[in-house]
Formats: C-alpha cells, sequence, structure tokens
C-alpha cells in the first residue's frame, strides 16, 4: 500500500489557511498555491538519493553532496494542477513538464483524456503527478494509469487538500503511489466539492466562474 503524508508544516499549514479563506482574490490566491506548491516539493523530495561528488572550495578539494538517480518529471493535471507548476519548478528547475487533460463522458461518467503531452522517457523519470484538490480520485487515478499506460514506474501524487473518498480511490487502483498532502479534508458534498476544501481551485486559480 502507498502511504499517505500529510505535511504537519506550519509554513504550508498557516498559506493554505489563506488558500481556502473566500476573501482571497485571485492574485494572492495564485500566489499562496504556487509558494505552497514550491515548499510540498521540498518535502516531497527529502528522499531523493544523493552521490558524492568531488569540488573544489576556495580553500580546498572535498567531497560534496549531489542528487543522483532518477530525473525527475512534474505533471499537472489540467486545468488546476497548472497552478501548482511554478512553485514545483523552482526548486526543481531541471524537471521536464508534461500536462494531462480529462473530462468526464456524460454517459459512462468514466475520465476520457483529451489531452497528453509528456516527456519521451517518461519510463526512466520520477513522475509527480500535481493536481490542487484530490476530491473524488476519478481523475488523478486515471491520469496514474495513463502515465503507467505509457511506461511510467515511478510515480507520485502532491495535492493541496483531499477527501478521504479520493485518498482511498487512488490507493485501491495504485498501491504504489505515495500521496503528499498538506490537508484531509471531512467530506465531498453532493456536487464532488471537498468540503470545508476551498472552493472551485481552478476557477479561483484564474479568476474565472
Ligand atoms: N475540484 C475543485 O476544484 N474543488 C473541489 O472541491 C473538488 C474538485
Amino acid at each position: 500500500m502507498g502511504n499517505v503524508y500529510v505535511t504537519d508544516h506550519p509554513l504550508i499549514q498557516h498559506k493554505l489557511s489563506y488558500i481556502r479563506d473566500v476573501k482571497t482574490g485571485t492574485k494572492d490566491f495564485r500566489d499562496l498555491v504556487e509558494e505552497v506548491s514550491m515548499l510540498m516539493a521540498y518535502e516531497i523530495t527529502r528522499d531523493l538519493p544523493l552521490a558524492d561528488k568531488p569540488i573544489q572550495t576556495p580553500l580546498c578539494e572535498m567531497t560534496a553532496k549531489q542528487i543522483a538517480g532518477k530525473k525527475l518529471g512534474i505533471i499537472p493535471i489540467l486545468r488546476a494542477g497548472l497552478g501548482m507548476v511554478d512553485g514545483v519548478l523552482r526548486l526543481i528547475p531541471a524537471a521536464k513538464v508534461g500536462h494531462v487533460g480529462l473530462y468526464r463522458d456524460p454517459e459512462t461518467l468514466e475520465p476520457v483524456e483529451y489531452y497528453c503531452k509528456l516527456p519521451t522517457d517518461v519510463e526512466e523519470r520520477e513522475l509527480i503527478v500535481i493536481d490542487p484538490m484530490l476530491a473524488t480520485g476519478g481523475s488523478a487515478a486515471a491520469a496514474i494509469q495513463f502515465l503507467k499506460d505509457r511506461g511510467a514506474q515511478n510515480i507520485k501524487l502532491m495535492c493541496l487538500i483531499a477527501a478521504p473518498e479520493g485518498i482511498a480511490k487512488v490507493q485501491e487502483h495504485h498501491d504504489d503511489v505515495d500521496i503528499y498532502i498538506a490537508g484531509v479534508d471531512e467530506k465531498l458534498n453532493e456536487k464532488g466539492y471537498i468540503v470545508p476544501g476551498l472552493g472551485d481551485a481552478g476557477d479561483r486559480l484564474f479568476g474565472t466562474k
């Protein structure tokens, strides 16, 4: 079973309270989502392997540490996942960015992929799927499946807020995927919104309704 990591970092929790607040306008919301995404990228990269690297300081030679192992890829789920990309890239600038877009088929209610553009070497990368809201878990589970169908072997999921239903869905379908979140909320309402949540993340990021 994949692990679920809920960060209790005070800066993340503090900023998340402003993200949730209905009084926070579009610009501040966008900036805060970017900042929290950057801080969460710090948490999610905690276990990256290091390798020794001989370097020369102004004083002497030394063996320093540098990140080794697989290269990273960031995969925002369209559209709200876009709001997290720049924050993650601020910490991991060399990561490649792929995009996955899904819609729900009105007949079958199944997620259907309408856009997918990934780094060519997806099977060799450690991928971080990002989406601010893990609600029903349908989109995240489907996006992860699309990545696996294209050869991805190493996937983590990073969200700001999750409903218990969403966590359960991802764990049910992808027990190899660790989930990183800043808050687990109470429930989903009848329209599929997370309660208390933050509303529609895409609308709040892009100023739409
Ligand atoms: N997507 C959102 O943007 N908000 C929710 O509460 C649920 C899904």
